[in-house]
């Protein structure tokens, strides 16, 4: 089985602000784009990494020049506006002996071990997996005036992150059948439950944290300060 990274860093980054796409800001002297792949060397049975990246993107080379990791880096394609195009094109550009396919967010770089071989065991058993943890706060459902319609019950809620895997036939025909809704999509899961896949859910980690605000970033600088 070949499991392929499809790492996302084509996004504006409108949240975090800046000069620079939050992806690619130092922390602990190297950009967040080398941590996430530092943390994806943890996992052995990653066979390659399809970095997808912004049109006009002149940072992510220079970022990667000289650098060696235990999987193959492909050529990087261009991402599109949403999130699943920028998907739909990584996934375009990997090779035909792929099996399973882990689509991860550039800007998640703390992922641990641990969740990263759970949500590969758990896809490998069922087709699909996706990283999880539990909800402390209660969550509503409001509409467009901030009338709350509906109180979930908690105990059936997660939040989910990324690596979100599944195998490649499967995200293929599922965005086939998707094409005309896309833009709906806010994960690339939600791409396969809409066309009928099986999706379970694997082990997350608090710390498996996505860099979207400076608030973020300044975790992530403690965090690695409390490691060493
Ligand atoms: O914007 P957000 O933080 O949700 O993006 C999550 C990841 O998806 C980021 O690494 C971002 O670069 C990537 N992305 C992308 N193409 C888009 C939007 C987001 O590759 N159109």
């Amino acid at each position: 089985m070949s499991v392929a990274v499809l790492l996302l860093a084509a996004g504006s980054g409108q949240r975090f602000g800046g000069d620079i796409p939050k992806q690619y800001v130092q922390v602990a002297g190297q950009a967040i784009l080398l941590h996430t792949l530092r943390s994806l060397e943890q996992e052995p049975r990653i066979a390659m990494v399809q970095p997808v990246i912004a049109a006009g993107d002149a940072i992510f080379a220079n970022i990667m020049a000289g650098k060696n990791f235990s999987f193959q880096i492909l050529d990087a394609v261009e991402g599109g506006v949403e999130r699943s195009i920028s998907m739909q094109r990584g996934l375009a550009a990997l090779p035909a002996n792929v099996d399973m396919v882990a689509v991860h967010d550039a800007a998640r770089p703390m992922t641990s071990q641990a969740v990263l071989k759970d949500v590969l065991d758990v896809a490998f058993e069922y087709g699909a997996a996706i990283p999880a943890i539990a909800v402390h706060d209660t969550i509503k459902r409001v509409d467009g005036c901030g009338k709350v319609l509906e109180t979930p019950h908690r105990a059936c809620l997660r939040a989910v992150q990324t690596p979100q895997v599944a195998r490649l036939d499967w995200f293929q025909a599922a965005l086939a059948k998707e094409s005309d809704r896309l833009h709906l999509h806010t994960d690339d899961a939600s791409v396969l439950e809409a066309a009928g896949f099986p999706v379970y859910v694997s082990q997350g980690d608090m710390n498996n944290r996505k860099i979207t605000t400076q608030h973020d970033l300044q975790w992530m600088q403690d965090f690695l300060e409390a490691k060493v």
